[in-house]
């Protein structure tokens, strides 16, 4: 198996996930097209299985672990990750358990519980729950599930590249938030493999922009501390594997504010009638904050990489933009 993803395993993970998750449709949108000022599409990734794209890097990295037959699998999160390995697990009748922060919401533990894995609460900092998972894996040889530093689970994430261009063949840009980086590199690595004139556009909060200061000072940074209301893009550090591929594969990285993601949610619920979580809005955030003389392309591809918004923060739909032209 490859180190590195390549367009050759994508292919090959299109194929394993074929039948077993949903085929998201790239949605239209003739008021938030007028509203940019350009042809927006969106990949509704908000309604994949498990709600998140997460599920297609879990299952292809777990078909291969259940192929190798190990015993079980374990992973750290609390969040999208948790609930897409669990839910692959069981579909591959493989026990999995899920370490937790004691703070994380219980609507996500549920998720993951009703999925069947076994929950593990521990500590508060993500560094205590790694450590912990990797206990686990050493006391019963299951095998570690990485959110995003993996090949199997880039590829995974990639195959949502090669659908935008099967299913808009005159694309020009993809928009794609970017927490740890396996999103964005699996779609960029099949995107530039076969439509190499197709931009890629990666967008952080500005609150956890590191792979754009990654890109400024030309090595992996890690920050000190993140923080914005996109929980799933609040990562410290590109992953050793995701960072040469954004190098390499992503045009350009740019910032939301928190304030542009909240009005994304807003302008998605209310003109799309579809609820996406704040990680999952921030490329739609950038392209309804832009400016239409922006350079941006024209026909442009949004992923909406996830649905799980928690019902304790629902407020954060309540807020309508600003309708001044300086908003947009
Ligand atoms: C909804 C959502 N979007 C985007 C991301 C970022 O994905 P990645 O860490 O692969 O960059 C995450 C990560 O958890 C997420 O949950």
């Amino acid at each position: 198996m490859s180190d590195v993803p390549t367009l050759q395993t994508i292919y090959a993970a299109q194929e394993r996930l074929d039948g077993l998750i949903h085929r998201t449709p790239l949605v239209a949108n003739r008021s938030l097209s007028s509203w940019a000022g350009r042809e927006l599409r969106f990949k509704a990734e908000n309604w994949q299985i498990t709600g998140s794209f997460k599920v297609r890097g879990a299952l292809n990295k777990i078909a291969e672990l259940s192929r190798d037959g190990v015993p079980g699998v374990v992973t750290a999160s609390s969040g999208n990750h948790g609930q897409a390995v669990a839910w692959a697990a069981r579909h591959f009748a493989l026990p999995a358990r899920v370490v937790v922060p004691v703070t994380a919401p219980s609507v996500k533990v549920e998720a993951a519980r009703h999925y069947g894995a076994t929950i593990e609460p521990c500590g508060e900092r993500s560094r205590e729950r790694l450590e912990r998972a990797q206990v686990i894996a050493q006391e019963t040889g299951y095998a570690f599930v990485p959110p995003y530093d993996d090949p199997l689970v880039i590829a995974g994430q990639g195959t949502i590249g090669l659908e935008i261009l099967s299913d808009w063949p005159r694309v020009d840009t993809v928009l794609v938030p970017v927490g740890g980086g396996g999103l964005i590199s699996g779609i960029a690595t099949a995107i530039k493999n076969c439509r190499p004139g197709v931009r890629v556009i990666g967008v952080e909060p500005e609150g956890a922009a590191k792979a754009q200061q990654s890109r400024r000072l030309g090595h992996r940074v890690e920050l000190e501390s993140t923080a914005s209301i996109a929980d799933g893009l609040i990562t410290l550090a590109l992953g050793h594997l995701t960072y040469p591929l954004i190098e390499r594969y992503v045009d350009d990285l740019v910032t939301v504010s928190d304030a542009a993601i909240q009005q994304a949610l807003w302008l998605i619920m209310t003109r799309m009638k579809m609820v996406v979580e704040p990680s999952g809005a921030a490329a739609a955030a950038y392209a309804l904050s832009a400016r239409p003389n922006l350079a941006l392309g024209t026909s442009v591809a949004i992923v909406l990489s996830g649905g799980n918004l928690d019902p304790m923060h629902v407020n954060l739909l309540a807020k309508p933009p600003s309708a001044t032209p300086e908003a947009r």
